[in-house]
């Protein structure tokens, strides 16, 4: 068979077994077996015979894929914010529109002299904001030790060593500021609501998704105590849930906090919330 045609199999075998674009699925884990860096360069090869050497492991990969295994956990890295990250059952597969947040903090605190990611998870936000940041030092925190670990894997991968500081913690337990920016996306799904999330979503940790009766819990506590930790101006950023921006906003107003912002993401869902410590 050629590539072309061993792809077409694995997609038709991914799409009956209820995996979504199933197409882009084998693409990315046909790329993995021949040790493509780039999906895109599997383009150049449709006609090439692959034998059983390569079939095999292929089968074995679109098995788990096909089981519910998240993509990302099978080959072992995700893209964010244009760079390649570790990614494992550790933390949570970082989402594409955590980009966004990224994005806001470097719009909203451009001179940022010093900044706390709290919730890192994988320390992708973290990772994105200190490369972007150069003059810039940047504290990341998480409750979960399996989390920090993997953020450190990150740290490392990108040369970041003395730039971002990791440390475990319960929210701002153990963080000293103050920070310029505190960014978080922290957990904000109604616990209720998490058996009924798609079985990829399932791989995440439960600490990583569950945000209490209502989603708030995380949240609710954050928003005081960073007040302690924050500069004059200093900035909070949120990543939320796709209905919770009035009842955050009414949190942030309730402690005082001033310049109190929702800000829609590409699907025009209020996915972030920003605030300044008056
Ligand atoms: C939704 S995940 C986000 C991970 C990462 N920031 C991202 O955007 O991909 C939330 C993270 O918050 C962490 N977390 C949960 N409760 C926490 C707490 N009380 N204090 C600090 N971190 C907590 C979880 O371990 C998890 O890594």
């Amino acid at each position: 068979m050629t590539a072309l045609e061993v792809l077409k199999a694995a997609a038709g075998y991914l799409a009956k077994h209820g995996v979504e674009n199933p197409r882009l699925n084998a693409e990315h884990l046909l790329a993995h077996v021949l040790g493509k860096e780039k999906r895109i360069d599997l383009y150049l090869e449709f006609d090439r015979p692959l034998g059983e050497r390569e079939r095999a492991p292929l089968r074995d990969l679109a098995k788990r894929r096909g089981e519910g295994e998240p993509l990302q956990h099978i080959l072992g890295t995700v893209e964010f914010c244009g760079r390649t990250f570790h990614c494992d059952a550790r933390a949570l597969i970082p989402r594409p529109e955590t980009e966004q947040l990224v994005e806001l903090v470097l719009k909203e605190a451009p001179a940022a002299n010093s900044i706390l990611d709290v919730g890192t998870g994988s320390g992708i936000i973290a990772a994105s904001l200190a490369i972007a940041l150069p003059e810039a030092t940047v504290h990341a925190s998480d409750i979960s030790p399996d989390a920090l670990a993997l953020a450190a894997e990150n740290t490392a991968r990108h040369s970041l060593g003395n730039r971002l500081a990791l440390v475990q913690s319960d929210l701002l337990e153990a963080v000293k500021g103050p920070f310029d920016a505190i960014v978080a996306n922290l957990p904000y799904i109604p616990a209720s609501e998490i058996p009924s999330l798609s079985r990829e979503v399932q791989h995440d940790p439960r600490r990583a998704l569950d945000g209490g009766a209502e989603g708030l819990d995380l949240i609710e506590r954050l928003v005081p105590a960073a007040r302690q930790h924050l500069a004059p101006m200093g900035l909070i950023a949120l990543e939320i849930g796709h209905d919770q921006s009035e009842k955050v906003c009414a949190i942030l107003a309730v402690h005082n906090y001033r310049d109190i912002a929702a800000h829609p993401d590409y699907q025009g869902v209020q996915r972030f919330v920003t605030a300044r410590h008056g």
